[in-house]
């Protein structure tokens, strides 16, 4: 028996208050009683194995076989749900956890407001829900796989680890939503749970179902980007998820937010680091002006405009994942129960049914930046892209005090909402970042100032080099301030086999 195994035995035995116990003797561990529905648990014991070849294919890609010191949920509430120990991924135990039922919990929205919440799948909105599903689920495989190369230049052995935690969630997360699928869905589910298998991140033919979990994540200022930013789009569509009427849907999503945290976490604190190197080599080396940026590139950092230039990348690309600010299918889902609004347990001001209630949606009219009052219902995208615009500012704001704390002149912003968008109200319109509407020769004249160019990406890539000795640090990154779980930062976090 692992070392992980073995806390795990003494854990999952504990029980107090508002303690979900999680059965580990199961071949796939669960607090969802999986013993008692039989065929459930064969349909799920099928798919493993299969999974695991997934994983063992397009997960991380070199380190199967080392020992990554990794947290593995052990319960769902917040003293219980993580234990810590080393593991070979492959071993790993994923598991269905979902969060404790609420006594009496009724739909918080939309037409069905009031009822009590559904444990089964209302036959009226069955494809809907399956489809809202599938789209989720998608996402957690496709980051696993635009992830799964970085472990070979990672900047040390701590922040490789944090990338593996990160994708073992991932993998968690996509077993979670194939529980449901498989449970709910019958025959189509478990067809769909054998097609998020197949399809493949950036792949010509079969292709992940959206946009940006087809883009390459080829390098870790990429990665530290994608977990701030994209997974704070997953964080959003959780939290709507988590507010759905449909009992188990809520349940899951509501565990897999306690994750999420985590992958924001790396992608906040990882970029922090980034900024405090290019900072602190900056001073020692007495140059003032972040835009001298042959001098702070021969620092072995990385640019304060370039670190701006890469964030409105990430940041457009990202906001096309909220889908066309005003939209149909949104309203069906809203309507129907399925899927609320950012906190919509908890927002006031409105009757959580939004018939005749209207939301302000930037447009773009006669060619002009408007702000047009349209029906809430159809505007529901719109706000929770809004939302998640505003989620993403705190994190920049404590970059941009460290920048100034270190006596530089630069601050990192977010580019205007319709900057370099494909999907929605701004496709395809000419937006600087500053929210200028140009004519697209001028827009493809300043595009090296707005996106990180081909030179860019060059100079990331050369800083790209392992840093793999427990303690040391690439130059271009700061140590983190605390090690994980109390452990000291020179700790060997993988054993790289
Ligand atoms: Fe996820
Ligand atoms: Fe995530």
């Amino acid at each position: 028996m692992s070392e992980v195994e073995t806390l795990l035995e003494d854990d999952a035995s504990v029980k107090g208050d508002g303690f979900v116990e999680v059965d580990y003797d199961d071949l796939i561990p669960n607090n969802v009683n999986l013993s008692s529905d039989r065929q459930l648990k064969r349909a799920l014991e099928q798919w493993q194995p299969e999974y695991i070849d997934w994983w063992k294919a397009m997960g991380p890609d070199g380190f199967q076989a080392s020992d990554v010191y990794l947290r593995t949920a052990v319960g769902v509430d917040p003293a219980g749900w993580a234990k810590f120990g080393h593991v070979k991924m492959p071993d790993y135990r994923w598991g269905i956890l979902l969060a404790p039922e609420v006594d009496g919990r009724t739909i918080p929205f939309g037409k069905h407001k009031g009822e009590p919440v559904w444990k089964e799948v209302p036959a009226e909105y069955r494809s809907l829900l399956r489809r809202l599903i599938v789209v989720q689920a998608d996402t957690e495989p496709a980051s696993v796989e635009q992830q799964r190369h970085l472990g070979r230049t990672a900047p040390s052995l701590y922040d490789m680890r944090n990338l593996f935690q990160v994708n073992v969630e991932e993998g968690r997360h996509l077993w979670a939503m194939v529980y449901l699928l498989v449970k709910y869905f019958g025959r189509d589910g478990r067809e769909e749970a054998q097609a998020l298998l197949e399809r493949r991140s950036g792949h010509a033919d079969n292709p992940r179902i959206l946009g940006a979990f087809n883009e390459a994540t080829p390098d870790w200022l990429s990665f530290f980007m994608f977990t701030y930013f994209t997974d704070r789009d997953g964080k959003m569509q959780l939290a709507s998820l988590s507010e759905s009427g449909f009992d188990p849907l809520s349940r899951s999503c509501r565990f897999m937010l306690t994750e999420e945290a985590h992958h924001m976490f790396v992608g906040e604190t990882g970029l922090g680091r980034v900024i405090e190197a290019t900072c602190t080599a900056m001073k020692k080396a007495g140059i003032t002006d972040p835009h001298d940026i042959k001098a702070v590139r021969a620092l072995g950092v990385i640019d304060l405009p370039l670190i701006q230039r890469k964030a409105n990348f990430h940041m457009s690309v990202t906001r096309d994942l909220f889908g066309s600010e005003v939209s149909g299918n949104a309203a069906a889902a809203f309507s129907a129960g399925l899927k609320g609004r950012f906190g919509e347990a908890r927002l006031d001001g409105d009757d959580h049914v939004l018939e005749g209630e209207t939301y302000p949606v930037t447009r773009i009219v006669e060619g002009k930046l408007v702000s047009e009052d349209m029906p809430a219902l159809r505007a529901i995208n719109s706000r929770l892209l809004d939302d998640y615009i505003a989620d993403c500012q705190p994190g920049i704001e404590r970059w941009n005090r460290a920048i100034a704390k270190a006596g530089i002149d630069f601050c990192v912003t977010q580019p205007h909402k319709g900057f370099n968008r494909r999907i929605g109200e701004f496709a395809g319109a000419c937006i600087t970042p500053s929210g200028d509407i140009v004519d697209e020769q001028t827009w493809n004249a300043n595009r090296d100032s707005f996106l990180p160019t081909e030179d860019d990406l060059q100079f990331i890539n050369s800083l790209m080099k392992p840093c793999h000795a427990p303690g040391s640090y690439a130059s271009w990154i700061a140590p983190p301030r605390t090690g994980i779980n109390s452990q000291p930062l020179d700790y060997e976090y993988v054993r790289i086999a």
